[in-house]
């Protein structure tokens, strides 16, 4: 089993025939170091929220590999007028397969012809790797749901902590205290200006078991 981080949200998780990537935003990406043609089989795309980079490159590569996307109920009537057919629509709270959508505060839109749509309610996803539980939250600030999660003991929370469009240092810490992750990945940050993140001036607490990623790196699990 393994993770691999593509820069930004975008990870790809693989355990046996499980082959998945999670906001696959990777042509456009300044910090992915993968192509498309990477992913020559994909079994699942889970997309978070409407939003071009979480959405990225979702619709060619589920053209290409046939891979089953995962998202919430307007995106997935957005991806079927992409052509898509192979879409599973679920919501929060809900469970499907390997995975549990969760509560995310933030925006979700689309883009068609240049004019934004509604892209229904934006969301995290747990997943369930055979026994190791990984926790994407997409974009969002900190949320009191995030409390809830602590019961299902999960093993790693990618958590977005580039400030300006979702939680700041301060909150993830806060989110840290909520989870109780057993590895904190940090994501969402560094790939543009306004979410840079200057690592030197975080307080960064020594009990805090914190896993950093560099885009394109692999995480054994
Ligand atoms: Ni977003
Ligand atoms: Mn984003």
């Amino acid at each position: 089993m393994k993770l691999i981080y593509l820069g930004h949200s975008a990870f790809y998780i693989e355990s046996g025939d499980f082959k998945a990537l999670i906001d696959p935003f990777i042509q456009g990406n300044p910090q992915c170091p993968f192509e498309l043609d990477d992913f020559p089989q994909l079994s699942h795309i889970l997309v978070t929220h409407g939003h071009a980079d979480h959405i990225g490159d979702t619709v060619a590569l589920a053209q290409k590999t046939g891979a089953l996307v995962v998202c919430n109920h307007e995106l997935g009537h957005y991806f079927q007028g992409q052509g898509l057919k192979n879409v599973h629509t679920m919501h929060i709270g809900g469970r499907f397969d390997r995975f549990k959508m969760t509560p995310a505060w933030h925006g979700s839109s689309v883009e068609i012809d240049g004019k934004l749509y509604d892209g229904g309610t934006p969301a995290g996803f747990l997943i369930d790797l055979d026994g190791i539980k990984i926790y994407h939250a997409g974009d969002t600030g900190l949320t009191m749901e995030m409390q809830l999660l602590q019961s299902e003991k999960i093993d790693y929370a990618l958590l977005p902590i580039g400030s300006n469009y979702t939680m700041d240092w301060p909150d993830v810490l806060r989110a840290v205290e909520m989870i109780q992750p057993k590895t904190l990945i940090p994501m969402h940050y560094n790939t543009f200006e306004a979410i840079k993140v200057d690592f030197d001036q975080l307080a960064i607490p020594e009990k805090l078991n914190m896993k950093m990623l560099r885009p394109g790196e692999t995480l054994d699990l």
